[in-house]
């Protein structure tokens, strides 16, 4: 099997789950109870925190657990809109975020606040003069992605958080889920208030992530109760999800510095190789070296249904995805392509290629010769059908 659907959720690191298993079993206490067994738990959270922070470089009291990557952008723009709307009820994001963000805010519109998304270029990219431009002075956040998790163009977020220090009311919050462990990301240096990570996309395991909060900053909690993570987001935590967490991320901090740079050279070579064999297909996204991450590839073929090329290319036991996970059994044509200025003929034909920190060289050439075996059967088999 190749498995390159690692946008959607990668393989479980051994190491990770050999931490997951042992403090399952040995280290079940409460992080919360008094006695030597909850003391053991509540050290194991805060070396997990320590070592979030560090691959992060954050303060450790910045560091908040949470169940994943969309529990993570709720508590950071409901939190950030709740806890400020006095200030004002605007919010400003892009047309190309993830739902976790996207849907969120429709949410907030719908009980009031005003939210502008931004329009994208032909390559996915939101610019920063557009989010000056559309700031007023109720605005309290701006969430931007660092990476966009259908066509893995990175978004200017360095330059946005530059630009938003002058206005030191408005806050900024970035999905990061996309990106860490793959290309660098620097929160404190980038003005960043809030970043949200999942473990699950870094060969951690599902179900827990967490969201760094600028030291300082309040937020209204999501979840209130017995007031763990310093009364950010009450619940038992989650010991052996987030000590497997803290696990993922130091090995996806190390391994991504190597690995990244093998990862594009593959992307590029896959590329090159399809281009030149395989008519009528379109790339989405930036392919510069710096413009977007290395492990995601969009391709589309106008004229072919996603579905038919997922399935036809599983059938050669290769993995890859249409769209985006959450939103791949839907019927509509991606909103982030559209957006992109594809047209729904176009946009009903993309696949989506991703690769993980465990992805070979092989992967990426058993991909490509399935890709060149199965594009043109499909395509042939439409001609003769559309004639
Ligand atoms: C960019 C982005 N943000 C957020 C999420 C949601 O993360 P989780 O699956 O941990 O809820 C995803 C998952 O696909 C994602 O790609």
């Amino acid at each position: 099997m190749v498995y390159l659907d690692n946008s959607a959720t990668t393989r479980p690191d051994p190491e990770v789950i050999r931490v997951l298993s042992d403090v399952m079993e040995n280290i079940y206490g409460n992080p919360s109870s008094l006695h030597g067994l909850g003391g053991k738990a509540e050290r194991l959270v805060k070396q997990a925190r320590e070592a979030v922070a560090k691959t992060l470089g954050v303060s450790p009291k910045g560091i908040v657990f949470t169940s994943g990557g969309t529990e993570s952008n709720n508590a950071a723009i409901k939190g950030a809109a709740f806890q400020y709307q006095n200030r004002g009820r605007h919010l400003i994001t892009t047309e190309v975020e993830h739902a976790s963000v996207y849907e969120v805010c429709r949410q907030l519109q719908e009980l009031g606040w005003k939210v502008t998304f931004l329009p994208v270029d032909v390559q996915g990219r939101v610019r920063p003069e557009d989010v000056e431009k559309a700031l007023t002075s109720e605005t309290v956040l701006v969430s931007v992605m660092h990476v966009n998790n259908e066509v893995g163009t990175v978004q200017p977020v360095q330059a946005i958080g530059s630009l938003l220090q002058a206005y030191p009311k408005v806050l900024f919050h970035v999905d990061a889920v996309q990106s860490f462990g793959k290309i660098p990301l620097r929160p404190k240096e980038w003005g960043i208030d809030l970043l949200s990570l999942s473990g699950h996309k870094f060969h951690g395991p599902k179900g827990v992530g967490c969201l760094y909060i600028r030291e300082g900053l309040q937020l209204m909690p999501l979840l209130v109760g017995g007031g763990q993570e310093e009364g950010y987001r009450s619940g038992t935590q989650n010991v052996p999800g987030i000590a497997a967490f803290a696990k993922a991320a130091l090995l996806a901090a190390e391994k991504g510095k190597q690995h990244a740079p093998r990862l594009y050279q593959w992307k590029m070579e896959m590329l090159q190789k399809l281009q030149s064999k395989l008519s009528g297909m379109m790339v989405n996204g930036d392919l510069s070296r710096e413009g977007c991450a290395p492990h995601i590839l969009s391709l589309a073929f106008p004229g072919l249904k996603s579905e038919v090329i997922v399935h036809a290319l599983e059938e050669e036991g290769v993995f890859v995805s249409s769209k985006s996970a959450c939103s791949s059994k839907g019927e509509k044509p991606s909103r982030v392509l559209k957006a992109m200025g594809l047209s729904d003929e176009e946009a009903v034909g993309a696949i989506r290629i991703s690769m993980g920190l465990d992805t070979t060289q092989s992967d990426v050439e058993a991909c490509t010769d399935a890709l060149l075996r199965v594009i043109p059967q499909l395509q042939q088999v439409m001609k003769v059908h559309g004639s």
